[in-house]
């Protein structure tokens, strides 16, 4: 078959053909011929309930015959609105939604929010701080936010200068600390930046963990005594929830979790159950009020994307929302991630296995040449290439991240397909390792 389509992250050389899914339901994808892969990564860690959800397919051809698209732009519509206001009920000390289609866009929101801000009160506050490894889309404005050097540094010459501190990753801590000691030594490190600079606008990080730089699991407190810093050095905190929100973390609002209170929050991926391009920035009164004035004060928000509030997206959203209480998604995710912890002993044990991190329906699998010198393996073994392949004999769709393999299953994923995706992962493990 010929093909035009130029895929994300893809050395195309490497790819003679791509699977053609013409078909989802449940956790499985269809291709043409009728093959069953399982979705191991929520087509990238977006879907809730599987695939041809009936509720959320309904959804979307009801609102498909009333209202397609229209605009935000001097209008509004229902859906956006009730969207709006279930979202605000939903994420403790919001107060206003903005909409957006993708994660992207959403954190290039905050970052202009926050900065609008500052401008709006007069203040001269122009700078961000954020975590070393942390991802917050690919945009110019979320690549610069969320650095993670194997992905961006073709592009560095052409990002805003932010600010870094590190990361408490459990694996790979400097020689010298116990983990309790690096992670006060990533928190000094917050609050020297903190101190020494009074131009900082805002903190940016994500919520509960980092996914893409490398599934790091922050530890209890963290995230808290984040969050009290900014408010003592009057530094905005923005979250970014768009892949730890909405129950992949096992908890429906991660920042409540986790103790903190941000000033602007995003949302994405499983918004819209998956189904949908959908995201949306929230902002405290604080936030939205330093918006308000005259038109010729020149206030107001400087953003707006064509389909902002789209009302199928966003009608999807309210049903997708509405399903997490009628099926008691977040109880059950965490029977789910029991099963999965109940695993780690063994999945640690596998040859190429240096690390195990996990929380909720997020499980990132470390693979290394060298389990005692943890040593990276090196990208000419092409190995997330080898383990797809090799997912594949097993049934399952995987998508690594480098040397990672990630477990990221649809949320509502069932006792018995998830212990399918497991044993299927250990098997792709143990025969990848045998031929690396
Ligand atoms: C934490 C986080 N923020 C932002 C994004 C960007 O979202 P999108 O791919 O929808 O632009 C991602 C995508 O994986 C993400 O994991």
């Amino acid at each position: 078959m010929r093909s035009f389509v130029w895929h994300p992250y893809t050395q195309m050389n490497d790819w003679e053909k791509f699977d053609v899914i013409s078909k989802g339901k449940g956790m499985w994808l269809y291709d043409k011929q009728g093959n069953a892969l399982m979705d191991g990564v929520a087509s990238m860690w977006c879907n809730v309930w599987g695939h041809s959800n009936k509720e959320l397919t309904d959804s979307i051809i009801k609102q498909t015959k009333n209202l397609q698209h229209s605009s935000l732009f001097n209008l509004t519509n229902d859906k956006a609105e009730d969207l709006a206001e279930k979202l605000v009920k939903l994420a403790p000390e919001m107060h206003r939604v903005f909409y957006s289609d993708d994660g992207s866009t959403a954190m290039e929101i905050s970052a202009k929010m926050a900065l609008q801000y500052w401008n709006n009160i007069g203040e001269k506050k122009t700078r961000f701080v954020s975590l070393e490894n942390g991802y917050h889309g690919d945009t110019i404005g979320a690549m610069s936010l969320g650095y993670v050097p194997l992905f961006f540094s073709k592009f560095k010459s052409v990002l805003f200068q932010v600010l870094r501190t590190p990361t408490p990753n459990r694996y790979r801590i400097p020689k010298g600390y116990s983990f309790e000691d690096y992670q006060e030594f990533c928190l000094e490190k917050i609050e020297q930046t903190f101190s020494k600079n009074d131009d900082i606008a805002a903190f940016v990080m994500e919520s509960g963990a980092q996914i893409a730089g490398g599934v790091v699991i922050y530890p209890k407190g963290f995230q808290k005594k984040i969050s009290k810093m900014c408010k003592k050095h009057n530094v905005l905190l923005i979250l970014d929830e768009i892949a730890t929100g909405f129950g992949r973390l096992g908890s429906m609002i991660e920042y409540q979790k986790q103790e903190s209170t941000p000033d602007i929050v995003s949302f994405g991926k499983m918004l819209s159950g998956g189904y949908l391009p959908l995201a949306a920035t929230l902002a405290s009164k604080k936030i939205y009020d330093s918006f308000l004035g005259e038109y010729q004060d020149m206030k107001h928000f400087f953003h707006g994307h064509t389909f902002t509030g789209n009302p199928l997206a966003c009608a999807t959203a309210l049903r997708n929302i509405s399903l997490y209480k009628k099926y008691n998604l977040i109880s059950k995710i965490k029977k789910r991630a029991i099963q999965m912890e109940l695993r780690i002993k063994e999945i640690s044990s596998l040859d190429m296995v240096g690390d195990v991190r996990h929380a909720g329906m997020l499980m990132g699998i470390e693979l290394v040449s060298d389990k005692k010198k943890k040593t990276p393996i090196s990208p000419t073994k092409k190995l997330p290439q080898k383990i797809f392949v090799e997912a594949k004999k097993h049934g399952i769709y995987q998508r690594t991240l480098g040397p990672i393999v990630m477990l990221v299953p649809p949320l509502a994923i069932s006792e018995k397909e998830l212990g399918f995706l497991l044993d299927g992962t250990i098997k792709t493990i143990k025969n990848v390792s045998s031929q690396t």
